[in-house]
């Protein structure tokens, strides 16, 4: 292989660059925000590598999720809240159900990028390019709004930097402490069923806490009740942006991409010639790689020495997106081939992609009964190959939307105009997503051969 540096993906084929109008301005901002600060050190994607690790040996289990597409207008306080709670709601609990320790990773503070299957888009025989996202153009239909603009670079690296302020805030500073478990719940949700089961376990919780307080284990006594881990992630798509984020680490001499902990090639970008995995191979982050039903197992395997030649647990997460109808078939083949070479992997289900369908009344919508549906088959599969179900990654958000169907609270068709807000894919609401991660708890409690914690003997 060709050396590397953080340019060197220039020299691939790349796919879904948009048109900058204007070079000159686009390499002045890139320049611009290389002499800004890092948003994430090299230490903490460490200890994230090392948290995978335990992943892919079945002592831990990942939970990725977030916006589809973050956007500067829905640049809200409460809005990083409500996805930064439910997802300390599913990880108590998964971690309760599973009995083991969640690794928690937003889909948050720098997922801006979107990769499109068509260039251009037209509505009513007017043709525009296609929105790409935030950090390229705007949503509106209009052409003005639609000209790639290199000024929202900078955008979307200062509400990242925010969006991680107040997460690393919330993490640290109290929020997340595990006796506030009971103010998690959502307004909105508290009324609903998931809300109702998530209340009683937050009862057994605090008792619990309670109980351990007797015994003099106390937030003071061991910290790590009161504080939470959890990282950040995004898709590394717009590769300029990508590579003058991208740093030597002092302490080991190694490139880590600093705008986030870990990136994630998308399906549509995974050429092994191409640019992007050119770029995320020389980049020291834990890397996903999304695995979609065109990707054969020897391709797989070309990938992942590409991206893990030195097989480091932790660092690669594949995530399979297969669809509900599809995933059964898909998921051995792969499963079969990485097992038998031996290679150090995260295996994890992405139920979203797979399952995106037109509902009727023309909106682009996902089942919740198929999502469920996915996410079993992954558990199914694994437990039929003694293989480990690392994780799940989940397009949701915390506020109270209408843009998947279904669910014990029922969306559907009709509700969908009500409160469809997503940038780009449908997401699960607060109350289905913990839905899930109640039948998610359930899966891992079943898991054959799993660890479990033990009393101290
Ligand atoms: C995404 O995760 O938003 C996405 C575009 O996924 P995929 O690359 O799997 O289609
Ligand atoms: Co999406």
């Amino acid at each position: 292989m060709t050396t590397w540096t953080p340019a060197s993906w220039r020299t691939k084929p790349v796919q879904q660059v948009p048109d900058y109008p204007d070079a000159a301005k686009l390499a002045a901002v890139e320049a611009r925000l290389k002499s800004y600060p890092p948003l994430v050190f090299a230490g903490e994607a460490r200890n994230l590598t090392a948290a995978l690790a335990e992943v892919s040996e079945g002592k831990a289990f990942l939970l990725q999720g977030g916006d589809c597409a973050e956007s500067f207008a829905e640049f809200h306080p409460d809005n990083i809240r409500d996805t930064f709670r439910v997802l300390l709601q599913m990880a108590v609990v998964l971690t309760f159900g599973g009995s083991m320790p969640v690794v928690k990773v937003g889909r948050i503070a720098g997922q801006f990028a979107k990769p499109r299957s068509a260039p251009t888009e037209t509505v009513d025989g007017v043709e525009l390019p296609s929105y790409r996202g935030d950090i390229v153009n705007g949503p509106d239909f209009t052409a003005d709004a639609r000209v790639p603009d290199p000024e929202r670079l900078q955008q979307a690296y200062l509400q990242s930097a925010a969006t991680l302020n107040l997460l690393r805030a919330f993490a640290q500073g109290g929020y997340a402490d595990l006796h506030n478990v009971h103010r998690w719940n959502l307004g909105f949700i508290d009324k609903s069923p998931a809300g109702e089961k998530y209340k009683a376990l937050a009862d057994r919780i605090s008792e619990t806490l309670g109980f351990m307080e007797a015994c003099g284990i106390t937030p003071d006594s061991t910290p790590q009740l009161r504080t939470t881990d959890f990282y950040t992630s995004h898709e590394a798509l717009l590769l300029g942006y990508e590579q003058a984020m991208t740093r030597v680490d002092s302490t080991s001499g190694d490139w880590y991409d600093t705008s986030a902990h870990m990136l994630w090639i998308g399906d549509r970008t995974r050429q092994l010639d191409g640019a992007h995995i050119e770029f995320a191979r020389g980049i020291r982050n834990p890397i996903g790689l999304k695995c979609g039903p065109s990707l054969k197992a020897d391709d797989l395997l070309r990938l992942i020495d590409a991206l893990n030649p030195q097989n480091q647990p932790g660092r690669l997460t594949l995530i399979g997106r297969f669809g509900a109808d599809h995933a059964a078939e898909h998921w051995p083949k792969l499963i079969r081939s990485v097992a038998r070479e031996g290679r150090n992997v995260v295996w994890s289900c992405d139920p979203m992609h797979g399952n995106t369908i037109k509902s009727s009344s023309g909106y682009k919508t996902r089942p919740v009964d198929r999502i469920l549906k996915e996410v079993q088959t992954f558990f199914a599969v694994h437990r039929a190959e003694g293989t480990h179900p690392g994780g799940v990654h989940f397009e949701m958000t915390g506020r109270d939307v209408t843009e998947c169907i279904g669910g014990a609270i029922n969306v559907t068709d009709a509700d969908l105009s009500s409160r469809y807000d997503t940038a780009c894919d449908p997401r699960l609401n607060a109350s289905q997503v913990l839905e899930l991660g109640f039948l998610i708890a359930e899966s891992l409690k079943d898991r054959a051969g799993a660890p479990r914690f033990q009393a101290a003997e």
